[in-house]
């Protein structure tokens, strides 16, 4: 069904004839519980719910990723400013899963951004991934740092230099690979609902993907409705919250991300794991599966890895739902505005408290 699903989608549909596609929301119900749930793409693809991230733990990566795909993980996520492609291609090849039963997202970094270096950038990519094409390409945030070969340009004070061109110059640049075969889908990550809708607005394709913080804590629901309504598939990262470390140690950490417990000790959600035989950590993951959304757990851990492939197979009922939908309360733990010189998710929830600091 997959390899028939990722032919179909190399004749990309740009546009989705109408804005709301209702088969989405009716999937979901029947296909969201077990391993190998798939959603619909505006593009005819179809995204596993279930995917594996692969930010930080460089030297990990390529066995994580041979692991979880022999676990039964189909989706792998990852990003040139990861530095750890390499690394996923050689654990794909290691894994003995055929390139074409993975779906495989990587995407463009800031200082490729140019127009005219898009296309060269994604050859990179595929260069370093070892593959002739990517599922998914996507442009990581909305900003455009200065061109050249430093992937955190910053002038002699340490502020960042950004560059002349926007992203929707990138945006363009980005669709004409879709004609090339060497993307399947392409969409953006760290976007506002503005910015997105510019896209729409002054470009021929609506992104197939939005990729952007939703956990429990954030759970963006106007945001999300918004983006449904426009066939535009969401694929929540940092799906737990603030369980990666990064977000106390980054130089523009949140006091939130020190102040919040972590998801494993929420008294609801280790209530509703019971109800099921599950953790804490498996809810989490189900609540956005069952909300119609990907998910990208990333974990080096083969209990954890385990774990989170079993959170697939979890079927929440309305009450649950219901009970993990009071836990929001805005927390964006990942907000770089400061440092990228832009402010980032101007029109979403969950932007107070942002921090200056360096990334790196
Ligand atoms: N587009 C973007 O700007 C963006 C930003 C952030 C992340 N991402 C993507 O999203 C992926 C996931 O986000 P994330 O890495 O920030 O955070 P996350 O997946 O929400 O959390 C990762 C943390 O949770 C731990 N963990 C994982 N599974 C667990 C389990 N079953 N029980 C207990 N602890 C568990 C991991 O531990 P161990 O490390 O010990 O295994 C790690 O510390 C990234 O890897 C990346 O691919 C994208």
């Amino acid at each position: 069904m997959l390899r028939g699903a990722l032919r179909r989608a190399t004749t990309a549909v740009h546009r989705p004839s109408t804005f709301f596609q209702p088969a989405i929301s009716t999937a979901i119900r029947t296909v969201a519980t077990t391993r190998s749930a798939q959603f619909s793409l505006n593009t005819g693809a179809t995204i596993p719910a279930l995917g594996f991230g692969t930010f930080q733990d460089a030297d990990a990566q390529e066995d994580a990723v041979a692991r979880c795909l022999q676990a039964g993980f189909r989706m792998i996520d990852t990003a040139q400013v990861y530095q750890v492609e390499e690394a996923v291609g050689r654990g794909i090849q290691k894994s003995g899963v055929p390139r074409e039963d993975v779906f495989l997202a990587t995407k463009l970094w800031c200082n490729t951004f140019h127009p005219d270096d898009v296309a060269a950038s994604l050859d990179n990519s595929l260069r370093t991934l070892d593959t002739p094409y990517v599922d998914l390409l996507l442009m990581h945030y909305p900003v455009v740092f200065q061109r050249g070969a430093e992937p955190f340009p910053r002038d002699a004070n340490g502020r960042m230099i950004l560059g002349t061109t926007t992203f929707v110059d990138t945006w363009r640049a980005m669709s004409s690979l879709l004609q090339t075969g060497k993307v399947r889908a392409i969409g953006v990550s760290n976007f506002s609902q503005g910015e997105i809708q510019t896209l729409i607005d002054e470009t021929d394709v609506v992104p197939a993907v939005h990729q952007m913080e939703v956990h429990p804590y954030l759970q963006q629901r106007a945001f999300n409705t918004w983006l449904r309504g426009h066939g535009i598939h969401v694929v929540q990262f940092s799906p737990l919250g603030n369980m990666n470390p990064f977000y106390r140690k980054t130089g523009w950490s949140k006091d939130i991300a020190h102040t919040t417990p972590p998801l494993t000790e929420n008294a609801l959600l280790l209530d509703i794991g019971r109800k099921h035989g599950k953790t804490p950590v498996q809810v989490a993951l189900a609540w956005g599966m069952n909300s119609g959304r990907s998910v990208i757990p990333k974990s080096v851990v083969d209990w954890q890895i385990e774990q989170n492939l079993a959170a697939a197979e979890i079927a929440l009922d309305a009450e649950d739902m219901e009970r993990i939908s009071t836990l929001d309360q805005r927390l964006r733990f990942n907000d770089p505005s400061a440092d990228y010189e832009y402010r980032l998710y101007s029109d979403l929830e969950g932007i107070e408290g942002t921090k200056d600091g360096k990334t790196h």
